[in-house]
């Protein structure tokens, strides 16, 4: 348990699989995120529940639970390089009523500190559309630089929109 004031991380269980199949399955929560809003079946979503849990590879997924251990999203460090000592950010706060509490902000400063200082880890990187006011609002609060963007990148609800490329230093 990777533990803060707000929140604490832990690692996916298989009966967690009900919530996130209805975190994917809400278009506000998963539209900008890099699979995209597909809704998917608790079928479907067991059968790669598998991968998701593994926290032995290069992907490092938690679930971030509140004070009184309610489930309130997921945080993870994706593609992790060993050599170069990098990874890349996700995160998601599942459900309206949970947003805007700072939970995404103080899970991200956790997962930071321990990509840091038990991964060895020096760089986080991370792919945001433009438009998503939230999530540019909170990198830039956490201190992510704008280092690129791709032009017309993600067709979303029948737009194509701007994919920024950010980095920071940890
Ligand atoms: C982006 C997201 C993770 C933010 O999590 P959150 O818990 O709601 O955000 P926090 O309450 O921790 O706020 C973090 C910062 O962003 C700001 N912020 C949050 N929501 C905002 C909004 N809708 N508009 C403007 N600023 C916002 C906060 O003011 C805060 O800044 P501060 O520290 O300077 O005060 C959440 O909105 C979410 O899950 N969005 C859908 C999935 C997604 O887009 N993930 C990111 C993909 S790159």
């Amino acid at each position: 348990m990777i533990k803060g004031e707000k929140v604490y991380l832990r690692p996916i269980l298989k009966k967690d699989v009900t919530f996130l199949n209805e975190w994917k399955n809400d278009e506000e929560t998963y539209r900008y995120l890099g699979g995209g809003f597909m809704p998917t079946s608790l079928d479907h979503h067991e059968k790669w529940l598998d991968s998701l849990i593994d926290t032995s590879g290069n992907n490092k997924r938690f679930i971030i639970c509140d004070k009184n251990s309610a489930p309130v999203g997921m945080v993870g460090l994706y593609d992790i390089n060993w050599i170069h000592r990098t990874c890349e950010i996700g995160i998601y706060i599942g459900g309206e009523n949970v947003k805007g509490k700072g939970y995404g902000k103080e899970s991200c400063q956790l997962i930071e500190q321990f990509a840091k200082e038990y991964l060895n880890l020096r760089k986080i990187k991370l792919n945001v559309v433009s438009e998503n006011e939230s999530a540019i609002h909170l990198w830039a609060a956490l201190g992510y630089e704008k280092v690129g963007e791709y032009r017309d990148e993600r067709f979303i609800k029948g737009k194509y929109k701007n994919l920024v490329l950010m980095e920071k230093f940890i």
